[in-house]
């Protein structure tokens, strides 16, 4: 199908007149691939009843699968208890999330309930402003190049994409890149004028590029050492999805600063900056708001979310499921090398990955393209070793599929 004719056939699914090119979405987003209408566990179904193995569980979002049973009840309950009051009132489930939260992050911090990742590094960025006296110049912000933080303007500053900065200059100042896992040119960057580093402990739309462990800690000692605020982005990586509660964790280091969201409302959006008491108490009542944060509906999926995943320990189901991956397919043919952590992988290929994530699309499999040679997997961390391997063939048959193609000049 070409471009015109998926949108043509998007709008006449939705009931929007197929003969006029004006999607009624803005076009910020490529047009749809595939209009999905339902999911469970590691499987989608798009209108035709075709069934999808999902490999990328919307970005790293559903991690307990579609539809997870325990999730969906508690949002019905609670939709049929209290959907909403405003934060000037207190409500059951975002004490309870945030003390989980905390309990995760070792212990002796406050959190800041969002939205969405890009909100929850805005409440970060925020609180490093606070935290270096302004008054004092202290207010930048260094970041890597290469990184992702999101779309807000300030986010958007932090992200390290000069392509994604262009058509928005001038953007919000008091920002600055480094090279990624690089602790000379992080020492060199982090002069008096600096508040905090924000950095992720594997890049995820950078093209899953992990940290070195001795970059994080190199990281956090320069940090302690200069009272500058170690922020760590953890919306992708965070929540068991690298093969800990928390990527950072893996280098045994204690950021001040930890940003959540995708995982953990399984689909259900909310965000959390969660923050160290000291670093917190920067913020004064006033300094920091958002109508929904912590609202009834995002905190009751979250503390779902949460108790399912420590009941069914994805940590640990997120390394070995990750091992068995990066086993079956490091060495196969057309795949140059595997990396990531737990079950956040890219599959370097040596056939362009666009080519390949299509023909799995094709044949029922969901994956996206991180880079021009490199798949990323994220699938549910429930995900079965069946499944997993069915995933995995798939992968493998559809390079070879596009290897051949292109090797017969049909590449498409
Ligand atoms: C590390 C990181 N930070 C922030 C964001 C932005 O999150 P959102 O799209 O929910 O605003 C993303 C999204 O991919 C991300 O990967």
């Amino acid at each position: 199908m070409t471009s015109a004719e998926m949108i043509a056939a998007h709008r006449a699914a939705v009931g929007a007149d197929p003969s006029s090119t004006r999607c009624p979405i803005m076009g910020t987003y490529g047009p749809p691939l595939v209009e999905f209408v339902r999911g469970e566990g590691s499987w989608l179904w798009d209108r035709d009843g075709r069934r999808y193995l999902d490999l990328l569980s919307g970005l790293a979002v559903t991690s307990l699968g579609h539809s997870h049973p325990e999730v969906a009840a508690a949002l019905a309950q609670q939709s049929q208890t209290l959907l909403h009051v405003s934060n000037l009132f207190a409500t059951e489930h975002a004490p309870v999330v945030a003390s989980t939260l905390d309990r995760l992050l070792g212990g002796g911090g406050q959190v800041f309930f969002a939205n969405s990742g890009a909100e929850a590094v805005e409440c970060a960025l925020k609180l490093a402003r606070r935290w270096g006296p302004a008054a004092a110049g202290r207010y930048q912000v260094v970041s890597a190049w290469g990184s992702f933080h999101g779309r807000t303007l300030a986010a958007l500053a932090a992200t390290g994409q000069p392509a994604k900065h262009e058509p928005f200059q001038p953007l919000p100042e008091g920002f600055r890149h480094v090279p990624f896992d690089d602790l000379e040119a992080l020492d060199a960057a982090v002069t008096p004028d600096v508040a905090a580093v924000l950095l992720e402990a594997v890049q995820g739309e950078g093209g899953v590029q992990p940290a070195s462990v001795e970059y994080l800690r190199g990281v956090r000692e320069i940090c302690s050492e200069r009272n500058v605020l170690m922020m760590v982005d953890e919306v992708q990586t965070g929540l068991g999805r690298c093969g800990a509660w928390f990527a950072h964790q893996h280098a045994g280091v204690r950021p001040d600063v930890v940003t959540m969201a995708k995982a953990l409302g399984n689909g259900v959006p909310i965000g959390a900056c969660w923050a160290t008491a000291e670093a917190a108490s920067s913020f004064v009542p006033g300094d920091h708001a958002t109508t929904y944060g912590g609202q009834p509906l995002a905190t009751a999926a979250a503390r779902a979310v949460l108790e399912v995943m420590e009941a069914e320990d994805v940590v640990g189901r997120s390394t070995r499921a990750g091992e068995r991956c990066t086993e079956a397919l490091t060495g196969a043919p057309h795949v140059v090398s595997v990396r990531g952590r737990g079950l956040l992988l890219a599959v370097e290929l040596d056939v362009p990955s666009a080519d390949v994530a299509r023909e799995l699309l094709d044949r029922g499999v969901v994956v996206n393209a991180v880079t021009p040679t490199a798949l990323r997997l994220a699938p549910s961390l429930l995900i079965t070793d069946e499944e997993l391997d069915t995933g995995v063939a798939a992968v493998l048959d559809a390079a070879a599929l596009v290897a051949d193609r292109t090797e017969g000049g049909t590449s498409r």
